[in-house]
């Protein structure tokens, strides 16, 4: 068992309280949700690829009120198991990108990944990201959001966090160029829209691309 989820099982009922401090030492999520909300703020259907807990989602909607929102994430029991907001617009599902795209889900204004492709595996990051544009409408927008690989004490600790607390063996930060070039490469011809750096670590890095209207 990793861990993350003996600590998590010991918690009990400060296990929400004790992750959101936790994860604050690496991103700041409101910071992150007001600059996604920045970049697209007209977006009316919301995908994340890679929800986990629905923190992020939680800080997504105090931006975006009024959009419905689909967390997906095939790596936890239950995704968005720690949403504490309004869920009237809000489903989580344990799928792949796969399985939306096999039933013919129709395509989002906005599609996330927030440290999500750190956790695939190698082979596998392109596919998420075709399936992610796949997803993504004409005239949306793609926001994907890493930890830069570096070398300092921050970039040491949040690989021991990835790691070692969530139990995920192909645990691997990119360089911000490797980033940039596996999105490009399955963004051609979208427009960059946004490149920004999220608090309280410079590592949070987050690119967002549009796709042109066919
Ligand atoms: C660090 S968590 C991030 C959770 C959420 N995005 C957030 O920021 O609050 C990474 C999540 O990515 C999920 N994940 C890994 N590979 C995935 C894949 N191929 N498709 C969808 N989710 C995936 C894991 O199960 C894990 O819950």
């Amino acid at each position: 068992m990793p861990l993350g989820s003996s600590v998590r099982g010991l918690l009990g009922r400060y296990e929400p309280a004790a992750i959101r401090l936790y994860r604050g030492r690496f991103i700041d999520l409101d910071a992150l949700a007001a600059t996604i909300a920045s970049v697209a703020p007209d977006s009316m259907r919301v995908l994340e690829i890679g929800c986990g807990d629905g923190a992020m989602m939680e800080s997504l909607q105090r931006q975006l009120p009024a959009t419905s929102m689909l967390g997906i994430d095939p790596g936890v029991p239950t995704p968005g198991r720690m949403f504490d907001g309004d869920r009237t617009r809000v489903t989580f599902e344990e799928s792949l990108t796969s399985d939306l795209i096999a039933r013919g889900e129709p395509p989002f204004d906005l599609v996330l990944l927030v440290d999500v492709l750190h956790h695939v595996a190698d082979v596998d990051r392109q596919t998420v990201l075709d399936d992610a544009t796949t997803l993504t409408a004409p005239g949306g927008t793609l926001i994907v959001k890493e930890w830069e690989a570096g070398k300092g004490l921050g970039n040491r600790l949040a690989f021991v966090a990835d790691r070692y607390v969530s139990g995920d063996v192909t645990v691997r930060f990119m360089r911000r160029d490797e980033m940039q070039a596996l999105v490009d490469n399955a963004v051609p011809g979208w427009q960059r829209t946004c490149e920004a750096r999220i608090p309280p670590r410079r590592a949070n890095l987050l690119l967002s691309y549009r796709r042109s209207v066919d």
